[in-house]
């Protein structure tokens, strides 16, 4: 993997001049600390026995059928096996056990649907649920490691679907309900899956909006043959085709079997695919498996969000879509037997202020949600959540990105009510499980920076020549040792394993951040250095949006960046050159941007739609004919160029900066 030569290094010393390590902190309050779930106690077993604290951690969060006698194989490095002979099975332990243990009253899920329809659903009832839909699946043919698609709205269903699968020992790979019809054909095509399961259509802002015609769509044409059946469940009541694949879930649930025994599968079964982007175009399936998994899953959810299953009401606000959806919506509260909130719409619908009379209505104690929806409460007004109550919340997380100091220093005033502590967690699809975050009730919180590994986790920041930065300094976030929940690998691709996360710096772990490390050695995350870019915590590619406008018979060149954006972080900003043939035949080049932002759109999904297109006669380019993306994004954000002698020709520059200074 190349890394292009790095900016943020500069950017980040000036960073660490403006910050001073000695800026405010907020200690936990001793009422917090008298309560709390996670203590020291847990980084000295970590430094002292760091695999023997990880088994130790596996046997206390979950239930093995086979105990384990081996904790970490790491002789085929870097692809790790944990507790690899030990069995269990991951929907069992997520609810069978909990029912077992008397707490089959507990609500599992408050649900709550985006056109105001709710669902309480306890443990017991979720178990039933699941049970019967293991059967279900079982008689449409998948077992053991078959793959299944799933491309649903956030409902109870979407739930039941991926614990199902686990049960059966199958592999899940969700496919978020906001990707294209083509983004989902190649997903299917890549996992060669047997099921797909889907809705007619789901809610979003008082409207259905169709999934099942997408389906119909991805399965036509060859690469999608290994599909024997589609499962669909009836949630929009929009009319939809029907071919003789299809099955009504409501109609297969009925008719399946009541009960069904959870069979142990060994550890190291995959437990899902997630696809996530990367700097090339062809999306990743990040593959994640059973027992090293769930461990983190289960530990982070619980030390890391301080849960008390017996009193806590938890709300994340992702979307199943998403490894957060899988790991803190799924896998994590329910390991732990917690009452959680599932809500399927957006922040402001039909109002703004729903979020808030959900924290309410529910009696939310921990939220966890990202910083581009913070600085979306933060720009509708705090009268907003002042208008409400919010005294149950008790603690407060972020992920996805960065939290800037101002938008932490908001949400702990205004949601927090100036009292509750935030953990801002980092992590990503292929950690599986949250890597760096305060500990409530131990670490001294400092608003904008993740701070320090979770125990049970080694991470360090390099240079470029691999070499451990000083405190004050930046560089690269790496990680040195294996983790339980770790990426095993990319589906169908070992080799691109290795090249994409290991080879950069030999012995490390490298997914594409740049880190700085303060004075007190507190982690500062600071964003990507490669061609991935950020939009509301969701990872887009630049290579795959510019292969898909690329695609577009107007357009001969086009490259991507992710420029600076208040609300969403990074915004998507396509510049592109269109044919001879284009120019020669299209007046209306408004149309054609419009008709571009579509393009995208359909191909990708609408969060990839760029925010602006901007239509030029030449990108700036190196002498060897490479596109400067740095100067690109300084052009977008409009900030100094700097220098640009690696230019073949610098007046492209000044053209360039004529489009942005018209659109400002
Ligand atoms: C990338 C991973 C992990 C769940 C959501 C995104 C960025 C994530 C933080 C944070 C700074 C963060 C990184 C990372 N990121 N959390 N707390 N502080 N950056 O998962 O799609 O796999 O993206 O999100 O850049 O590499 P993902």
């Amino acid at each position: 993997m190349t890394i292009p030569q790095q900016d943020h290094t500069r950017t980040d010393q000036t960073r660490t001049d403006r910050t001073p390590d000695d800026e405010t902190t907020f200690p936990p309050s001793p009422e917090f600390v008298a309560d709390a779930v996670a203590d020291s106690s847990l980084h000295d077993a970590a430094s002292a026995d760091r695999v023997a604290f990880w088994a130790e951690q596996s046997r206390l969060m979950l239930d093995w059928r086979t105990p384990f006698t081996s904790t970490l194989d790491w002789s085929a490095a870097p692809f790790a096996r944990w507790f690899a002979d030990g069995e269990l099975n991951v929907a069992e332990n997520c609810l069978d056990r909990h029912v077992r243990a008397g707490n089959g009253e507990r609500v599992a899920i408050h649900f709550e649907g985006a056109n105001g329809d709710t669902r309480t659903i306890t443990y017991a009832q979720l178990t039933a649920d699941v049970q019967r839909a293991a059967n279900m699946l079982a008689g449409l043919g998948v077992g053991q490691g078959d793959r299944v698609v799933v491309y649903l709205p956030l409902i109870p269903e979407a739930v039941v679907t991926m614990l199902a699968i686990a049960r059966l020992g199958a592999i899940h790979s969700v496919v978020f309900g906001g990707f294209s019809a083509e983004s989902l054909r190649a997903r299917i095509e890549d996992a060669g899956a047997k099921v797909v399961v889907t809705a007619d259509g789901g809610w979003r802002r008082g409207a259905v909006s169709p999934l099942k015609p997408a389906v119909d769509e991805a399965l036509q044409g060859e690469g999608t043959d290994s599909v024997e059946h589609v499962l669909v469940v009836q949630r929009g009541g929009n009319d939809i085709d029907w071919t003789d694949r299809d099955r009504w879930w409501h109609d297969e649930f009925a008719a399946a079997a009541p009960e069904h025994e959870a069979q142990a599968f060994p550890a190291e079964n995959p437990l899902f695919i997630l696809y996530t982007s990367g700097t090339t175009g062809k999306p990743k399936g990040i593959v994640h498996t059973s027992g090293g998994y769930l461990t983190q899953a289960a530990y982070t959810h619980k030390n890391v969000f301080d849960m008390h299953p017996e009193k806590d009401v938890y709300w994340c606000t992702a979307d199943i879509g998403w490894i957060t959806g899988h790991t803190y919506v799924v896998y994590g509260p329910l390991a732990n037997g917690v009452t959680q909130v599932l809500y399927e719409g957006t922040p402001d619908e039909p109002k703004p202020g729903r979020w808030w009379d959900l924290v309410d209505a529910y009696g939310v104690t921990v939220l966890y949600t990202a910083p581009t929806a913070v600085r979306a409460a933060m720009k509708a007004g705090r009268q907003i959540p002042e208008a409400r109550s919010l005294e149950t919340l008790r603690l407060l997380g972020s992920v996805g990105e960065p939290i800037n100091p101002e938008a932490w220093q908001w949400y702990r005033q205004v949601i927090g009510h100036d009292r509750t502590p935030i953990v801002d967690t980092w992590w990503q699809t292929e950690t599986g499980g949250i890597m760096i975050s305060a500990l409530p009730g131990v670490t001294k919180l400092k608003p904008g920076a993740a701070q320090t590994p979770v125990p049970g986790i080694v991470a360090e920041i390099v240079d470029d020549d691999g070499h451990r930065v000083d405190p004050g300094g930046s560089g690269y976030l790496t990680i040195t040792e294996p983790w339980p929940a770790m990426a095993r690998g990319i589906w169908g691709d070992p080799d691109r394993f290795v090249e994409t996360y290991w080879s950069r710096f030999p012995g490390r772990y490298f997914a594409g951040d740049g880190a700085r490390l303060d004075g007190q050695g507190d982690i500062w995350v600071q964003g990507r250095v490669d061609d991935v870019m950020n939009v509301s915590g969701h990872r887009l590619s630049t290579a795959e949006i510019e292969s898909a406008l690329v695609g577009h018979e107007g357009v001969a060149e086009a490259a991507v960046v992710g420029a600076a954006d208040e609300t969403t972080g990074q915004a998507v900003v396509a510049w592109v050159c269109i044919t001879e043939e284009a120019q020669a035949s299209i007046t209306d080049r408004d149309a054609l941007v419009q008709d571009l932002r579509a393009w995208v759109a359909k191909r990708i999904g609408p969060i990839a739609r760029p925010r602006d297109v901007f239509i030029v006669d030449e990108l700036p380019k190196t002498r060897s004919g490479k596109i400067v993306r740095r100067l690109l994004r300084a052009v977008t954000e409009g900030r100094p160029v700097g220098d640009t002698t690696t230019l073949a020709d610098t007046s492209v520059l000044t053209a360039l900066q004529q489009h942005t200074a018209r659109k400002r």
